[in-house]
């Protein structure tokens, strides 16, 4: 059930300090309060371990709101909401000044003992923060308490498991607000509307008109600064087992009977449930794993990822991962759903491709297949859709050429649409956990995932096999071209080439 007045609310910012706080938490806290969906009663307290005073957060608050939202308006009263509290998450003298803030907060704001607690932080960090929540009394509360956890979840099945296991001691299931940003993203909630609320779509979507569906997310960038992190999680942990399978589950899920939490994430379980596992020696044909060498990007000289800072000379970890998925059910079977993610790839871009099966013949040309229909979703940076269909070429003769029907979401509204953050912090607000991954989603995606990495973890791969600036190693393109399938280029489907 969702209470009256669910904006109302404390939300308590564990690593307040750090970049995912500063470039995302705070610019999308401030378009909600400036929409007017925080009301006037919200409070954030933002904890690290830095010494700072309220004074100073609030300064900080300030310029991440100038450089990533690019306005003031009405900053100071914004700002004005913002409390600090150093803190060390394993002191437990640190919760119970936590506590005594949050209850002189509750009084001052009004707040009806509402909490968030959104931790932004190491994932090593999330269980003993949810046991000193409850063992120091900050869940002791008379109104809701919700807790956000940023990914990853765990690093295999086992450790997801122990995790999980933890935070239950404090939060109940309903309570927990696992976060995959891609589910915030417009375009990942709009694959249920294309699919459940257009005639043509829902009728054809199975294994009789579709012959392959395609999803790639691919990054221009490096490793960055990530490398401890992405050293000991690799493309497969940091994008396979969260952001790719979800939106494989959206595009495979049954009809939901009902538009609620329970309905959707019911119908999304039963796609993962459905999903072949792929083990042992067939790891090799299901699964391929690049890791870029140096190269170009956009002109520049980059180099490979064993040469970047804090990765070691020999490392094993993949920055690319192609795959094809086979769902076991009565939709779906026979349809292979290629993914394929990576790093230093050609473009910036994650696009979802349906292919539609080819029409019996050309009455046009016997000697030409025609062009296959295609339903084409761009989730990012790009947001829309365009169909790829067979139209007349002008002139006597009755020839065919490939036209594109296009819709683009930025065009449509004028504007951005918001960030997934901000949808995601709206939605906890209101306890709406639809947009956040249940713990069943999780485990059997990470059980999924474990037997893949349990095969490349225990052989030395040949890497690097990709050079920076290219789409990935060539075996990527041998996994579709057995199939007598080949990726779309991402490029060639951009929306500003229809
Ligand atoms: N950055 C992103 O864009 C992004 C995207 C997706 C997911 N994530 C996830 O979000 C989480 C946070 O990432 P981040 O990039 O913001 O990390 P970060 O920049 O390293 O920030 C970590 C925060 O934790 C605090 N901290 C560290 N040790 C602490 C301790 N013992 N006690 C109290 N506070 C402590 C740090 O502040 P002090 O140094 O002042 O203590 C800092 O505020 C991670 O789980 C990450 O995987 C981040």
């Amino acid at each position: 059930m969702i209470p009256n007045d669910t904006s109302t609310s404390l939300i308590m910012i564990f690593g307040a300090t750090g970049d995912l706080a500063k470039r995302k938490l705070y610019p999308s806290l401030y378009h909600l309060y400036k929409k007017g969906k925080l009301a006037e009663k919200f409070a954030v307290i933002g904890t690290a371990r830095r010494a700072w005073t309220h004074e100073q957060f609030r300064e900080n608050i300030k310029e991440s709101i100038i450089t990533f939202v690019g306005t003031n308006d009405q900053i100071d009263d914004f700002a004005s909401h913002f409390y600090y509290q150093p803190h060390d998450v394993t002191d437990s003298n640190s919760y119970i000044q936590l506590k005594k803030l949050a209850e002189e907060l509750d009084t001052k704001y009004s707040l009806q003992g509402n909490r968030i607690f959104y931790l932004a932080m190491a994932p090593e960090f999330f269980g003993t923060i949810a046991d000193h929540l409850k063992s120091d009394g900050l869940t002791e509360t008379i109104g809701f308490k919700r807790l956000v956890i940023e990914k990853p979840f765990g690093h295999d099945l086992e450790s997801a498991e122990s995790l999980n296991a933890q935070i239950r001691q404090s939060f109940a299931e309903e309570e927990i607000y696992r976060i995959d940003h891609y589910l915030g993203k417009a375009m990942v909630q709009n694959i249920e509307v294309i699919r459940f609320a257009n005639a043509f779509f829902e009728p054809l979507w199975n294994n009789r008109y579709i012959s392959n569906i395609q999803i790639t997310s691919s990054e221009k960038l490096g490793v960055e600064e990530r490398a401890r992190y992405y050293e000991k999680s690799g493309a497969l942990r940091d994008m396979v087992q969260n952001h790719m399978l979800q939106m494989v589950a959206l595009l495979a899920m049954e009809p939901p009977i009902r538009l609620t939490t329970e309905e959707i994430r019911s119908e999304k379980v039963k796609v993962f449930r459905a999903l072949r596992p792929i083990e042992g020696d067939e790891v090799e044909k299901y699964f391929v794993r690049g890791q870029y060498d140096k190269g170009t990007i956009d002109n520049n000289e980059v180099v490979g990822y064993r040469d970047e800072h804090n990765v070691v000379p020999q490392s094993n970890t993949e920055t690319f991962v192609a795959g094809k998925l086979m769902i076991d059910n009565f939709r779906w079977a026979g349809v292979p759903f290629y993914i394929r993610t990576g790093k230093r790839l050609t473009t910036k871009s994650t696009k979802i491709v349906i292919q539609f099966k080819n029409i019996p013949m050309n009455l046009y040309n016997k000697n030409e297949q025609l062009s296959p229909n295609l339903l084409v979703i761009h989730i990012q940076p790009e947001e829309g859709i365009t169909l790829h269909v067979n139209a007349k070429k002008s002139g006597r003769n009755i020839q065919t050429k490939p036209v594109k029907l296009n819709f683009s979401n930025e065009a449509d509204n004028g504007i951005n649409t918001p960030e997934a953050y901000e949808k995601l912090l709206y939605d906890c607000l209101h306890g709406d956990a639809t947009n956040f991954t249940h713990w069943d989603e999780v485990a059997l995606s990470w059980r999924f995932v474990d037997k893949i990495s349990e095969v490349w973890e225990n052989k030395q791969s040949s890497f690097p096999n990709y050079k920076a600036g290219s789409m990935g190693p060539f075996e990527a393109d041998k996994l579709l071209q057995q199939d007598n399938f080949s990726w779309w280029d991402v490029t060639d489907l951009d929306v500003e080439n229809c």
